[in-house]
């Protein structure tokens, strides 16, 4: 069992969970994944791995609030516990000194983005942080973000603050402007093809985090399958880092909406 041992709620169905797993804080790196299943009925479900303290033995995790599960692991308290919780798992991001980055992330990519950033400081790039929001208050961890990075970009699709517009309308302009020798993208799959989509005519790498639907996480069941480059790639062994620009976001934008019915009846039924 993996204890809890820190939970906050970080804006509107976002939440941070701080858990005990010390072999999975040994190993892991930028870029991987946990899989958890809250209990025995949960589904097996994906998270980035948001931080991790070795010395401490936890893992950082952030997450939406979205179906029964997660929903079912939004309301464990500090000292209760999941049931699985395997990782760290996939394939860690490449990190090199690449010169000027761009991480830009949004909701829940937040999270994942902030061990990444530390990563590519290290390594002696000046990163730029583009951060999204629908308004100021989906906007969370600013300060940290302003810690770790050279540049942080404020983007709220209302323009309730910093600049009004969404990661994409950034890279956009910050590529006309200078330049950028790679993207890193963390959030919904909309977003993320959003912002492969705006960088694409500039032939700036931009490296998406694709965790779809799994179940083993080992690529032995192929629950997470996307195509990319004209290839099927499992997300969790090839992944979950993939070329934005190979993607076909319309094959998974499919899959990630065929069990809408089930996911549906499971709420309603978890609600009773
Ligand atoms: Fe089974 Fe990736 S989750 S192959």
């Amino acid at each position: 069992m993996y204890q809890i041992v820190e939970k906050e709620a970080l804006v509107p169905n976002i939440i941070y969970l701080k858990i005990r797993a010390p072999k999975v804080a040994k190993a892991a790196r930028p870029g991987q994944f946990v899989i958890i299943r809250v209990d025995e009925t949960g589904e097996r479900v994906p998270m980035g791995l948001a931080g991790w303290d070795a010395e401490e033995g936890t893992i950082e995790i952030v997450f939406y609030v979205l179906g029964t599960s997660t929903m079912k692991l939004g309301t464990l308290r500090v000292g209760d516990s999941v049931l699985n919780l395997a990782g760290p798992l996939g394939t860690p991001t490449e990190v090199g000194n690449f010169g000027t980055v761009i991480c830009a992330c949004g909701c829940f990519g937040i999270g994942p983005t902030m061990p990444l950033i530390k990563a590519l400081k290290e390594a002696g790039n000046r990163v730029i942080t583009a951060v999204e929001g629908r308004s100021r208050e989906f906007i969370f961890w600013e300060d940290r973000l302003r810690e770790a990075s050279d540049e942080v970009v404020i983007l709220a699709g209302d323009g309730s603050c910093g600049d009004a517009g969404w990661t994409n309308d950034f890279i956009k302009r910050r590529l006309a402007e200078e330049k950028i020798e790679r993207i890193f993208v963390h959030g919904c799959p909309f977003m993320m093809m959003e912002a492969a989509r705006a960088s694409e005519p500039f032939g700036v790498k931009t490296i998406v985090s694709l965790t779809p639907l799994m179940v083993d996480g080992t690529g032995m069941c192929g629950a997470c399958r996307v195509e990319v480059g004209g290839e099927t790639k499992f997300a969790c062994v090839d992944g979950p880092d993939f070329d934005g620009h190979q993607v076909n976001w319309e094959t998974l934008a499919l899959r990630l909406r065929q069990f809408i019915p089930e996911e549906d009846r499971s709420h309603m039924l978890w609600e009773r």
